[in-house]
C-alpha cells in the first residue's frame, strides 16, 4: 500500500520544478507542489552547505504543511573561483540581478582564468513533518563556457559546457538534461529505492485519532 501518499515538491524556483515533477510523474505518490496551498512563511535558507540548506527548505515545509516534502538545493561550484558561487548561486552578484544577468557577472568573473572547470552540485531531502529526512545528491562535472549558448532550461544553464555531449544544458531538451545532470543523477538515486522511500514515509506520518462516536464506538 504505497500509493495515496502525498509529496510536497518544495521549491519556487519553476525550473526546478519542472524538472523534478517530470522525474517524479510516473511514480505512485500524489505530487503538490507550493501553489497548491495557500501562503507558506519564507524557510530562512542560510546554511554553508546544500545539504544544511535542502534539510531546512524540506523540513520546515514538511511541518508547516503536515506533509512529507521534498527540496533540491544546488548550485554552480567554480573551485578557480573559491568554489563560489556555490550556496550563494541564486543571489550571486545581488538579489536584483536575472539569470542572464548572473551568468555574464561569472563570465566576468572568469575573464582571462585558463582553469574553468565547474560542477553543479544538489542535494535532495525529503523531510516527514516529525523532522525525519533522507538526503540524495549528485554533482556533475563540466566547464564554464566562453559565452552564453542555448535557450532552454534556467539559471546557469547557457554557460554550463557538458563535454561528453559537446553542448550547454541550455541546448539540451529536458530529457538529454536529466539524465546527466546533478539533479537527474540525484533523483535517479532516490527513483532506485523509490519502493523502501515510500514505505519509510509511510511509517514516519503520524496516524490520525479516530474520532469517538456517541456511545464510546470508533468509526
Ligand atoms: P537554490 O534555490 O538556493 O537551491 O538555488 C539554486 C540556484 O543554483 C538556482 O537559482 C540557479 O541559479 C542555480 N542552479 C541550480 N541548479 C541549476 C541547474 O540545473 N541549471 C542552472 N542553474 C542551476
Amino acid at each position: 500500500m504505497t500509493d495515496g501518499i502525498t509529496l510536497v515538491v518544495a521549491t519556487k524556483n519553476t525550473g526546478k520544478l519542472i524538472e523534478i515533477e517530470s522525474l517524479l510523474k510516473n511514480y505512485p505518490v500524489n505530487l503538490k507542489n507550493l501553489s497548491d496551498f495557500g501562503p507558506i512563511p519564507p524557510v530562512a535558507e542560510d546554511g554553508d552547505t546544500f545539504d544544511d540548506n535542502a534539510y531546512q527548505k524540506s523540513a520546515f515545509t514538511a511541518r508547516v504543511l503536515g506533509l512529507p516534502a521534498l527540496a533540491d538545493d544546488s548550485g554552480l561550484v567554480v573551485p578557480t573561483l573559491g568554489g563560489l558561487p556555490g550556496v550563494h548561486s541564486a543571489r550571486y552578484g545581488g538579489d536584483g540581478l536575472t539569470d542572464a544577468q548572473r551568468c555574464e557577472l561569472l563570465l566576468q568573473n572568469l575573464k582571462g582564468k585558463a582553469d574553468r572547470r565547474a560542477y553543479f552540485s544538489c542535494v535532495i531531502s525529503i523531510a516527514t513533518p516529525t523532522g525525519a529526512a533522507l538526503t540524495y545528491e549528485a554533482r556533475c562535472e563540466g566547464l564554464v563556457a566562453e559565452a552564453a549558448v542555448g535557450t532552454n532550461g534556467f539559471g546557469y544553464d547557457p554557460i554550463f559546457y557538458y563535454p561528453p555531449l559537446k553542448k550547454t544544458f541550455a541546448e539540451m531538451t529536458l530529457q538529454e538534461k536529466s539524465r546527466v545532470s546533478h539533479r537527474g543523477n540525484a533523483m535517479q538515486e532516490l527513483q532506485h529505492e523509490f519502493a523502501k522511500v515510500l514505505l519509510w514515509l509511510q511509517q514516519q506520518m503520524p496516524v490520525p485519532e479516530k474520532l469517538s462516536c456517541q456511545g464510546g464506538v470508533v468509526c
